[in-house]
Formats: C-alpha cells, structure tokens, sequence
C-alpha cells in the first residue's frame, strides 16, 4: 500500500486479509512511490501510524521497491493479498514474480476485487484543490531530495506559470513524468516586469509574485535571492520566505552592483570575499525557524573566470559556514568545466547536495548531470523566454496588417482561454 489515502477498498482487502491470518502491510517508503509518481502528500511515519492503527493490521513493513519479491523472501508469508486490478497492465509482470516466489514454499497469492469509484488521483485532484499549507510546502523540498536522485524545477514568474508547472504531467515509456518544484527566478521576475536583473525588484514585489503563484500551486519553490544583501538584510528575508512555505533560498557570492551570470565577464561583476560570504550564510541559517529550510550558497567562480581550484575552496568554505547545497553555476556551452567540478567535488569531505541550472550547456541531459552527482537541475527562465517570441509576434502581425485575423491561427481560441482555468467559466 501506499496509503497516503485509506479507502473502503484498502479496508476491504484487509479485512479479507485478516481472515486467512495475522496480516503484515508492505507499506511503500517516499522513494518507492517517488519512484513512479508524486511524493505522497503524507510522510512515511505519518502514513504507518494510520495503517498500524488499522483494526485488521498487526504489523507493517517498510517496502522500499516496487518490487514484491525482497519483502515476500524475507517474511515467507502464507499468502499474499493483493486487489486484482494488478492482473494485466504495468504491474502484471510484477504479479507474476510473486507468485513464483510464493511457489518456493508453496504460498498463495489471494486476490480482491477492486472496489471502483474511488481512486488516488482523483484524491491528488482534490489535494491541489484544496492546496497546501505554508509548512508542509516548504518541507517537501527536503522529503523529495532524500526520496528521488535528481529533481527538476522549472521556473516561474507568474500565477500561470506557477499553474503550467503544477499540472504540465506526460507519460512517457519509463512512466508518468512532472516537475517536482518552481524556481523564482530573479531573470524571469525582473523582465516580466520589463526591468533589469540588479536587484532592482524589492523583496516586496518579489513576495507577490510568490504569493500569486502558491494561490495556486502546491510544489515547492526555490527563491532566486541574489546576493542577498547585507548579512543583516537577509535575515529578513530568510524569515519571510520561511513564513510564506518557501523551501529554500539561493544567494550568489557577487558583491557590488549584481549583473545576471549569464552575461559573465562581459560586464564588470565582482566575487565576494569567502569571509563576508560565509558569514551570511551562517546569519542566515541562524536566523531560520524550521529545521526544513535551505540556504544554497550559489558559486560564481566558473562565471568570472576564477577558475576551478578557486570554485571548490568556495565550496569548501560555503558547506562549514553551514550551506545545505551547493550551486554550480556556468555560461559555458560545454558541461565540461561543470562535470570537472562535480568530479573533484565528489571527492571533497564533505559534500552538500549540488545544484546546477544549465542555460547555456542546454544539450546535456538529466540523466548526463545525475550521473555527475547533480541533485537539482534548474530550468531558470525557459517559460518567459518561450511566451515572449509568441506574444511579439502577435504584436507585429496585427501592426502588420491592421487587424488581428492573421494572428488567430497562432493563438489560443477564446473558449480554449476561457477554459484554461478552473472557474473561469
Ligand atoms: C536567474 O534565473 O535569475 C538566475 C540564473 O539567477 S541565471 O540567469 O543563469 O543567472
Ligand atoms: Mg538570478
């Protein structure tokens, strides 16, 4: 089971269960499920003190694969009890793998009907619904983090990106495939407001932004917080997201008047000193609350061109002054000098999850980073920078000819818009 919802079905299955003997629940750990779909909204200890409290259970087991086969071997149990809808489908091959194991001690396997009308996803459905509080959002980024290898976060910079990140969802041969997060990103919030990337923004807009985007999300969100100020400015702000179900900030260690990474040393950008840096980082995490929240020390060295040995000191000094993570940042069009980053990282001794957000070395794919020990990958501005091309094309086209009716065929239908959220109609 997973159990992040317990229906009459469940409650059928084990009542069966009970009749033939003392029944064990293998009750599926956040990274067996993460595994094939969303972190369950509860917690595993949280989802075992409901099924241990369930009449008709006398004990559950952590089940940390999809696979049946490691606990059944260990337990040798009598039967396995199982709802039938397992018969054909994904997990028809997984049935049958119990049943041979079962068959080495001359087991059964016991299968339920399925009770239909009531099903999991339309319980996620009803859960996005409803939304989420501030302190289960901002948890979730660690729970992820320890339940799946690599996530993915796409940026955000309005309600209606906040919406195309919750809900864009597509199958794909390995299974269903979402975003597991949001990035505020400073790029994308500072030009949706057709403003330069210097911090300019306030923290106040930058709060609206967030809060218009949770109205109507429930993933986590990692703040783009720049340099974040003086070391007596982020305190603030590190409480502020915290309030807001904010799961983790990201400061960059630039001093001075900060330019966006991605223009270099084409402008002049300077590194902060390790000892002004470092001492934010620990102000900051002094300054937090919860247990939950992460402050990610972003090093800019691979950027200005300080090279490598100067990036791992950084890093080295970023994770004692008490960083959760690390991002490595780089404006290469090659992944090499990230890969040759994260390679001597690995040997550093100690380590913090890494980050990277690869704009520029595009062609490099999840799989590529996860193997170089990535544990966040960051999509920092790829929705605003697709809708701005659409939306000045439509500007153009009607100026071009006067009218609007060239430019239909391009948009959306006014009943699809009309459709496109919940309520509007
Ligand atoms: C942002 O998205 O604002 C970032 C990432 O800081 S980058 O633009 O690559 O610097
Ligand atoms: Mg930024």
């Amino acid at each position: 089971m997973s159990a992040d919802l317990v229906h009459p079905g469940h409650l059928n299955i084990l009542r069966e269960a009970a009749k033939l003997g003392e029944v064990t629940v293998g009750l599926l750990t956040d990274t067996a499920i993460a595994s094939y779909k969303r972190l369950p909204y509860m917690t595993f200890e949280e989802r075992k003190t409901v099924v241990e409290s369930l009449r008709d259970v006398h004990t559950v087991v952590a089940q940390e694969t999809l696979d049946y086969v490691p606990n059944i071997s260990s337990l040798r149990p009598d039967y396995v009890v199982h709802g039938d809808d397992w018969c054909v489908g994904v997990q028809a091959p997984t049935r049958q793998r119990v049943i041979d194991t079962l068959a080495a001690w001359g087991g059964k396997l016991v299968e339920v009907p399925y009770t239909q009308g009531v099903s999991s996803t339309k319980f996620n459905q009803a859960l996005k619904e409803v939304g989420v509080l501030p302190g289960r959002r901002l948890g979730s980024l660690q729970r992820l983090l320890s339940a799946k290898p690599l996530l993915r976060f796409l940026e955000v910079h309005n309600g209606l990106t906040g919406a195309i990140v919750e809900h864009t969802h597509i199958t794909t041969q390995q299974g269903p495939c979402e975003f597991d997060g949001m990035w505020c990103s400073s790029l994308t919030d500072s030009t949706a407001r057709a403003k330069p990337d210097i911090e300019l923004v306030d923290l106040s807009s930058r709060v609206r932004t967030i809060e218009e985007v949770f109205e109507v999300t429930t993933k986590p969100l990692i703040f783009d917080g720049d340099t974040g100020g003086l070391a007596e400015h982020f305190v603030f702000t590190v409480k502020t997201l915290e309030r807001l179900g904010v799961s983790a900030v990201i400061i960059e260690d630039k001093t001075g008047l900060k330019k966006n990474s991605l223009l270099g040393t084409d402008v002049a950008q300077t590194q902060e000193s390790i000892e002004i840096f470092c001492h934010k980082i620990h102000e900051g995490k002094r300054a937090q609350i919860s247990q939950d929240f992460m402050i990610i020390a972003r090093i800019e060295s691979l950027i200005l061109g300080h090279g490598q040995q100067d990036a791992l000191q950084q890093a080295e000094s970023y994770i004692r002054a008490g960083a959760d993570a690390i991002m490595i940042h780089s404006r290469q069009k090659q992944p090499d000098e990230i890969f040759a980053f994260c390679e001597a990282y690995a040997k550093l001794p100690e380590q913090r999850p890494l980050v990277a957000v690869p704009s520029s070395y595009s062609h490099v794919t999840e799989e590529e980073l996860r193997q170089k020990g990535i544990s966040i990958v960051i999509y920092a501005n790829h929705l605003l920078r697709s809708a701005y091309p659409a939306m000045k094309r439509t500007a153009e086209s009607i100026l071009r000819h006067r009218r609007a009716f060239e430019a239909d065929k391009d948009i959306m239908s006014i009943n699809d818009i009309l459709a496109l959220v919940p309520g509007t109609k």
